[in-house]
């Protein structure tokens, strides 16, 4: 785990947008890129939760709904402005919910919101960095996918597992084409995270969480710190070599058969 206070400054003076950053992975990130030194610019559609990111990293709060191009060009203007750079774009908004289930069960409207939210949002934000990262000929792009992305699961989540593979395939073109314009563009691939709402799950049902814990070889779901860590990596010029990948923080689970015991 991750103790802020001890990170390094890798990012002094660059200029992050974290989308999502009220809360679990996001916040978790805009506390540490901040930690290194960054101008973090919190989006959230949650004003409350956005605003006390942002105060809490001395960055910017622009409430934003990620599927509103407007909002999203906004966004990434207002970042500009501030601090004269679109450095990082932590493209990690997300929603996970419960009528996004078997395919049998999906409706076309609950299928339609998720692409939305998780897939169409990070077209948004990569279309409106993009344009201020070339002029600069410099940037990082973190787009948050899933290692649902990689793996198939029998506990469906169809629309998420579909949009996240979109995110997945649009990062890799990305970070393909805009290479030679000093762009990186990687698509993270989280495994599950402790979060509060999967300890709510799983305190009300250990069986679910065994079952999900038995593939996992370090036996333990991850931190938000732990995929923060991973994003500030992504987001430094300690990964300049890392280009159009899904970089997985998953524990293993990926690379898995049988697990020790
Ligand atoms: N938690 C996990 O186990 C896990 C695993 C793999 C991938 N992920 C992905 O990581 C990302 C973050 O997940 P998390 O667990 O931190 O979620 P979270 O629910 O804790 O936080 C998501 C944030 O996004 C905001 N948001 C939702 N819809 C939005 C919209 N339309 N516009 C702007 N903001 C919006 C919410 O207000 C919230 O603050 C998501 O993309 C998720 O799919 C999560």
């Amino acid at each position: 785990m991750t103790d802020t206070s001890s990170v390094c400054r890798r990012l002094v003076g660059r200029t992050a947008v974290v989308t999502g950053a009220g809360s679990g992975i996001g916040l978790a990130t805009v506390r540490r890129l901040s930690a290194e030194g960054a101008h973090v610019v919190c989006a959230d559609v949650d004003e409350g939760s956005g605003k006390a990111a942002a105060a809490e990293a001395g960055g910017i709060f622009v409430r934003t709904d990620v599927t509103d191009a407007d909002q999203v060009n906004a966004l990434f203007k207002a970042a500009f402005d501030t601090y004269g750079s679109v450095d990082i774009a932590f493209n990690n908004a997300g929603i996970s919910p419960p009528d996004d289930d078997s395919i049998l069960d999906t409706g076309l409207e609950a299928w339609k919101r998720v692409q939305e939210v998780n897939l169409t949002s990070v077209y948004l934000c990569c279309k409106a960095a993009i344009p201020y990262m070339r002029a600069q000929g410099r940037g990082s792009i973190i787009n948050t996918a899933s290692f649902v992305a990689r793996m198939g699961a029998a506990t469906s989540q169809i629309s998420y597992t579909a949009s996240k593979g979109g995110v997945l395939a649009m990062s890799r073109e990305l970070g393909v084409q805009f290479a030679r314009d000093g762009i990186r563009v990687n698509a993270l691939c989280p495994g599950p995270v402790n979060t509060p709402l999967l300890q709510e799950l799983f305190a009300k049902d250990p069986e679910r969480a065994a079952r999900r814990l038995v593939h996992i070889p370090v036996g333990r779901f991850a931190e938000p710190t732990e995929i923060a860590a991973a994003v500030a990596f992504l987001a430094s010029d300690d990964s300049s070599f890392v280009n159009a990948t899904d970089f997985l923080v998953d524990g293993g689970i990926a690379g898995a058969y049988v697990t020790p015991v």
